[in-house]
């Protein structure tokens, strides 16, 4: 979509507006200012105006509390989805904005906004997904420097990023990684040797999954959440 049009369709603007707006400089592109009107805003990008970050209207965010047992598809012949959790009139035209395995609890976030899920879920915005990490062991200080500093995964060419541990307990701990591999919490924590009993993820960016909702209950994002995630 162009910059102008997009422009006019997240504010009240006209495209006469929009045009002067973006010829003045006033808006940024993943926090570069273009002056291009007829500039092309990709999937993903991170639109400003006047330093306020922009989306389109219509779209439709929220955070859902996953149980264990369900998955993050939205089709599945044999398992609960989280859209089937969510009121009918509600799922036309969701998708999930970063999956958790079938046995991970906590925070889901379910949008129609494909650039903003992609600005989620992609690996060079690098947004931090906090876990809690119930481990079979113990955490010993070898391990959790291991984490902190980034580690081999079995069949993976790259080391894992930098990653923060906050122990919580003898075998439970919080975890902050800025990746999403295929079940990375659980390779790393075998990498260094111990295993995950259960897995929960507390945060997104800046979205913590809201305290009141039970397991399989949802509820919109704030604007401020939609508009702060990573
Ligand atoms: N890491 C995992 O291993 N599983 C999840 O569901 C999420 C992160």
């Amino acid at each position: 979509m162009r910059l102008d049009y997009y422009l006019a369709n997240a504010t009240a603007m006209s495209r006469k507006d929009a045009k002067q707006a973006i010829s003045r400089g006033q808006v940024r592109i993943d926090g570069q200012p273009c002056r291009q009107a007829a500039h092309h805003v990709a999937t993903g990008q991170h639109i400003t105006l006047r330093g306020q970050p922009l989306s389109l209207p219509g779209e439709r965010y929220l955070m859902l509390n996953k149980p264990a047992g369900v998955v993050s598809a939205t089709t599945d012949r044999d398992h609960l989805t989280v859209l089937s959790l969510l009121p009918a009139d509600q799922r036309s035209n969701l998708h999930v904005a970063g999956r958790l395995d079938i046995d991970t609890t906590g925070l889901v976030l379910l949008t129609t906004d494909g650039q903003w899920s992609h600005r989620v879920t992609s690996p060079k915005v690098e947004c931090e997904k906090i876990y809690r990490v119930e481990l079979a062991e113990p955490m010993t200080a070898e391990a959790e420097q291991a984490i902190e500093t980034g580690l081999q995964l079995h069949n993976d060419a790259r080391q894992t990023r930098p990653a923060r541990v906050v122990a919580v307990a003898e075998t439970v701990i919080e975890l902050a990684i800025t990746e999403g591999r295929y079940h990375q919490v659980k390779r790393m924590m075998a990498a260094v040797g111990n295993h995950v009993v259960a897995l929960h993820r507390l945060q997104i960016g800046a979205i913590r999954l809201d305290p009141a909702l039970a397991p399989g209950e949802s509820r919109p994002l704030t604007g401020q959440e939609i508009q702060s995630v990573c």
